[in-house]
């Protein structure tokens, strides 16, 4: 019989700890699919996702992950029926609301990727309440992406510099890849070594463009609904067994 405790002691004792990815995105894939095959309405794979999300947040924190990121609704989002949005809006809040005590009491600190300025005023105030509450905690950095885009980050990011240069704050000769970084929602945070999208699909659907540019990918056909900590184990394991090279020999 499979003994799912075992297995997953088993892969957390592979894991060397002195090797953990300091940063792990995630794109928290597959929720509308992992709903249809068990005829239930699209929210209800995002309300099973957020029990993911609760999930994979202790486990990242507890072995000591420094950064977390996650894709909860993107620039291209805004596109899906109002009901849809209107769901994944309120689990937010409910996340948030459910958790926070949760989130301090394990010293771990909110912020936010994307221009949260454009949530409706509910999810926005609980974000913002939720960021000042817990900006003192130091453990791990949760980003949450909201109305996050790649593109959109890196366009908002040129047009500041751009403005920046007018006011005289910085130069054209002092522009490089580190003070670029520092216009991106990210700033300070080291890029993310490691890059986990479940549910199949093979692609970046617009996440973090920029800092993704030597992440190692780690795919799965598991839905997020069913991505459990011995797959977030297994998704480390595999990632400290790939050389990474950035380009050197
Ligand atoms: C993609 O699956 C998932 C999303 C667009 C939303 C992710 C949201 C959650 C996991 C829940 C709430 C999040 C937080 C932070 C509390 P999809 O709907 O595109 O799946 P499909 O490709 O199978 O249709």
């Amino acid at each position: 019989m499979y003994d799912r405790k075992k297995k997953i002691e088993e892969l957390k004792k592979s894991i060397d700890m002195d090797k953990l990815p300091l940063h792990i995105a995630i794109i928290m894939d597959g929720n509308g699919r992992w709903a249809k095959k068990r005829f239930l309405p699209r929210t209800a794979g995002h309300k099973e996702g957020m029990e993911r999300v609760k999930e994979i947040v202790e486990v990242a924190s507890n072995i000591g992950i420094k950064y977390l990121s996650l894709y909860a609704f993107s620039t291209e989002n805004w596109k899906r029926p109002k009901e849809e949005i209107d769901g994944l809006m309120k689990l937010l809040v409910y996340y948030l609301r459910v958790e926070l005590k949760n989130l301090n009491k394990n010293n771990i600190k909110i912020c936010t990727l994307g221009d949260i300025t454009k949530l409706p005023e509910g999810p926005r105030k609980e974000v913002q309440y939720a960021v000042e509450t817990t900006k003192h905690n130091d453990k791990m950095i949760l980003n949450i992406a909201l109305n996050y885009g790649g593109r959109d980050e890196i366009v908002g990011g040129i047009k500041n510099i751009v403005n920046d240069i007018k006011m005289g704050k910085i130069k054209v000769e002092d522009l490089d890849e580190s003070v670029f970084s520092d216009y991106l929602y990210t700033k300070g945070q080291p890029d993310p070594d490691l890059l986990i999208r479940p549910s199949g699909e093979l692609r970046l659907s617009n996440f973090m463009l920029y800092q993704i540019a030597y992440s190692e990918f780690w795919f799965s056909n598991i839905y997020w609904p069913d991505f459990r900590e011995e797959h977030f184990y297994q998704a480390i394991v595999d990632y400290q067994k790939r050389d990474r090279r950035f380009g050197g020999i």
